[in-house]
Formats: structure tokens, sequence, C-alpha cells
């Protein structure tokens, strides 16, 4: 059924453009990826052997083939083509065929209502406002199975309002330092996308029927959340 002309349009690029082959390109580099990395996560996560996962905006995919070489079917959901591009040469080249690419959103993509043992998502839910946010995990609640998991990692300061400038300047500093990201494109992360507090984004998990099972908030930026569907 088509949405109606007023919901959220989630195939749009909002912010940096994850479309572009140039920023495609040099996304492992500037972002450290690591599969071992993702494959501790996966390890922590613990999805049931023979599972079904999805994650979502998973961009160059590396936690997506580290899940699925757990899980029986991984989907692997991203807006981007160049993004699901890579993560399919990524798949092809682990051997791996139990990876579904989906070009979606995560107020747009099809799955069966309770057909997930856990849903992951690093660094893409800041791309919906909080509204829409909310929205989003009524969808995501309907796509686990009673019992399945939600994990998302995802840039949520846990700073007062008075805090921002400080939190903000002290994140592009490290970026900056750290990473592959020039001070441009981490403004352009604040200024247009849509990073939120941190207790706003426990409460918007919690009033879609989630019970938070660990929350943890690194001091600078970073936050991670673990969610249980009841
Ligand atoms: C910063 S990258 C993160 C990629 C990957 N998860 C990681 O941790 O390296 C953000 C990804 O989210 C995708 N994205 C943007 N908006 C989205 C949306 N509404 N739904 C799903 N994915 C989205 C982008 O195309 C991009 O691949």
């Amino acid at each position: 059924m088509p949405h109606p002309d007023w919901y959220y349009d989630d195939l749009r690029q909002v912010g940096l453009d994850f479309e572009d082959p140039t920023l495609v390109e040099r996304y492992d580099r500037a972002q450290n990826t690591s599969l071992k990395a993702e494959r501790a996560l996966v390890a922590r996560l613990a999805p049931p052997r023979g599972g079904i996962a999805a994650e979502f905006g998973c961009g160059t995919g590396a936690l997506a083939v580290a899940l699925a070489e757990l899980c029986e079917t991984v989907h692997a959901i991203d807006i981007s083509a160049s993004m699901l591009a890579v993560t399919e040469r990524r798949a092809a080249r682990a051997g791996q065929r139990n990876l579904a690419p989906q070009r979606a959103g995560f107020l747009s993509f099809a799955l069966p209502d309770a057909s997930l043992d856990l849903a992951t998502s690093k660094y893409a839910f800041h791309h919906l406002p909080d509204f829409w946010k909310a929205a989003a995990l009524a969808r995501l609640h309907r796509a686990l199975k009673p019992g399945g998991r939600l994990y998302l990692a995802d840039v949520v300061f846990a700073c007062e309002p008075a805090g921002i400038p400080a939190a903000v300047e002290g994140w592009i500093g490290w970026m900056t330092r750290e990473t592959g990201y020039s001070r441009d494109e981490v403004a352009t992360h604040v200024r247009d996308e849509h990073s939120t507090f941190d207790w706003i984004l426990q409460g918007l998990v919690e009033r879609a029927g989630f019970r938070i099972l660990d929350f943890t908030h690194d001091g600078t930026v970073y936050g991670e959340l673990l969610a249980e569907k009841l």
C-alpha cells in the first residue's frame, strides 16, 4: 500500500551523502572499519546460531558479514545502492549466500512481522528526526520475534544543552585527529543530521515496547543500547 503524502521519505540521504561513490570508496579507511571488531560485537550480542538478523544502515557491510558467519539469514538493509554494492562484494568474497541485501530504510524496509531474532544498527539511526525514530522503532518492534533483541550504536549526546558546544567541539577535534573525516563533514553531521540526547533515545526505545537491557555511553558522543522486545 502506498504511503500517504505526509510520510517521511527515508530513501533520501540527509547530511553526508552516502550514495556518493567517493565517500563510499574511502569509507572503511575513514572509519577504521574492522571485521575483527564486528566479530567481537557479534560474539557479545550472541544471536541464536541459525537465527535471523537484520542490519540496518549496513554501510559497507562488515557487521552484516560478521553476523552472516553465525546466522541463517542476514538482511543487509541500506538506502544507498553504492553502500549495498560494497556489502554484496564483501559477502561474495567471504563466500556467503545467506546475506539478503535490501535497498530500503528504517521506515521502508519490508520484513515479515515477528521474523527477526536480532536487529542491529550502527551510526545510521541518527539520520531520522526523533518523531520518525519513534515510527521506525515501532516497525523494528513489529519485525522482531517476542524476546528478540535490538542493538543500536550511535552518536548521542549525554550532556546538558549548555554543554553542547564543548561536546561538539571535542568530538570534531577527535574525529579530525583520529579518523579520515574533515571538520566540515563532522559539522555537517551535527548541523544537518539528527543525533539526539541519550535520554531521548532511551525514552523512544522504551515507549516502543522494548526493555533496555544495557545502555553505555563513553562520555564523549558514542552510545550503545541493547534492548529486548517485550
Ligand atoms: C555512517 S554510515 C554507517 C554505516 C555502518 N553501519 C557502519 O557502522 O560503518 C550511515 C549509513 O546509514 C545509511 N542510511 C542513511 N539514512 C538511512 C535510513 N533512513 N535508513 C537506513 N539507512 C540509512 C547510509 O546510506 C549509510 O550507509
